[in-house]
């Protein structure tokens, strides 16, 4: 039996991982759950430990994780985050951050210019390096002197490895986004690498941009992207602003990949969401589509396309959360998924 490990973690974390959980039920597939309910915030402040050497060992012992969100307001500024989630994807080398972003419903985009709605295209982050590589220190703390640096990592293995990622991700076009005008040392790394990359495939429409035109073109158009490939903390960025372009945070999914293992952490891209954890409000649908990747992911591609058509429908229905313009709580929401698997 294919077992998977699930963290649910905190605030809505818990909510929006049952409705994931209760998806892939509905599809038996003999699927074992091993769930890490201990792996939250309250157990962090209690013990000061977030994830144990046993629960990594289940965890990488696992076909795949199923992730909530992890993130309280209780454990903000502690290295909370970083011990769960960023150890994961740093110790278990997931070095791909893929977070496909697609339009579920032509009203939901803040875009409405005709033929400007057809949103279908991924972020592609670096994972494992950048500013998030945890190199960096602190002067004269407290004091009016203080200083703070965090240095951003760019090596030539990370940088190469994601953008061969992206390229064999796309059938179309790839854009490699980088701010090398003005952080010149990591920027030259991106940008060789990149050419290099560019040379081997001149079947894809390859381009350039600085991130912060970055942001105005998908603001400005999204459908001119297919895969956007970039940094560790720009992937961040964009990958938020992409996902409320299409219709909104909830609803917008990841995998952390390693795609030479095949290991992946599966997770909505957005988090705990304290400010609505506990009313039923939260949308589960990015949780919801994070489990079709990893359907996908198993081999079980009839199972993952059904999960999209059944999502796209309860949209279209407007059988969905608040967020996104419907009326039903998460379990509701869930629920009219699943009734249109059947
Ligand atoms: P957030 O993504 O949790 O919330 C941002 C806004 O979007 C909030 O207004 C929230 O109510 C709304 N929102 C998010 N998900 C939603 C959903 N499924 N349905 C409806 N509305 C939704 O970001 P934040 O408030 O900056 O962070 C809260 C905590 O989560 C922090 O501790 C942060 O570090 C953590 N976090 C964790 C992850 C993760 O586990 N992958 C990702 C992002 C943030
Ligand atoms: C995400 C989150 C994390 C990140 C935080 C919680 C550390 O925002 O997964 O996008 O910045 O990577
Ligand atoms: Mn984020």
């Amino acid at each position: 039996m294919t077992r998977i490990t699930v963290i649910p973690g905190d605030g809505i974390g818990p909510e929006v991982t049952e409705q994931a959980l209760l998806v892939l039920g509905a599809f038996g597939l003999g699927l074992e759950l091993d769930v890490l309910d201990h792996v939250n915030a309250g157990t962090f402040l209690e013990t000061g430990v977030a994830l144990s050497e046993v629960d990594l060992k289940r965890i990488t012992g696992s076909a795949g994780t199923l992730l909530g969100a992890v993130g309280d307001p209780r454990a903000a500024g502690t290295r909370y985050a970083r011990d769960v989630l960023l150890r994961l994807r740093f110790e278990l080398d997931l070095y791909v951050n893929y977070r496909p972003v697609r339009l579920l419903d032509a009203r939901l985009s803040p875009l409405r210019r005709a033929g400007r709605r057809e949103i279908d295209c991924a972020i592609v982050r670096e994972n494992t390096e950048g500013l998030y590589a945890d190199i960096g220190g602190a002067l004269r703390s407290r004091t009016e002197a203080e200083v703070a640096i965090d240095t951003e990592v760019t090596t030539h293995l990370g940088v190469r490895r994601v953008i061969d990622y992206a390229m064999s991700a796309a059938s179309r076009a790839v854009c490699m986004v980088d701010k090398s005008n003005a952080v010149p040392n990591g920027g030259r790394v991106w940008q060789r690498l990149w050419r290099a990359a560019c040379a081997e495939r001149p079947d894809l429409e390859t381009t350039h941009l600085y991130v912060d035109v970055a942001a105005m073109r998908l603001v400005q158009d999204p459908t001119q992207f297919e895969v956007i490939v970039t940094n560790n903390s720009y992937g961040d960025i964009l990958s938020d602003l992409a996902a409320e372009l299409a219709g909104g945070l909830g609803t917008a999914a990841s995998v952390n990949l390693n795609p030479g293992t095949g290991f992946g952490l599966y997770e909505p891209v957005h988090g705990s969401a304290p400010d609505i954890a506990g009313t039923d409000t939260a949308n589960p649908i990015g949780a919801v589509l994070s489990a079709a990747l990893l359907l996908d992911r198993l081999g079980h591609r009839d199972e993952a396309a059904a999960v999209r058509a059944a999502t796209d429908r309860a949209v279209a229905d407007g059988r969905c959360t608040a967020d996104i313009g419907g009326s039903l709580g998460t379990r509701a929401a869930g629920e009219a998924i699943r009734d249109l698997l059947a």
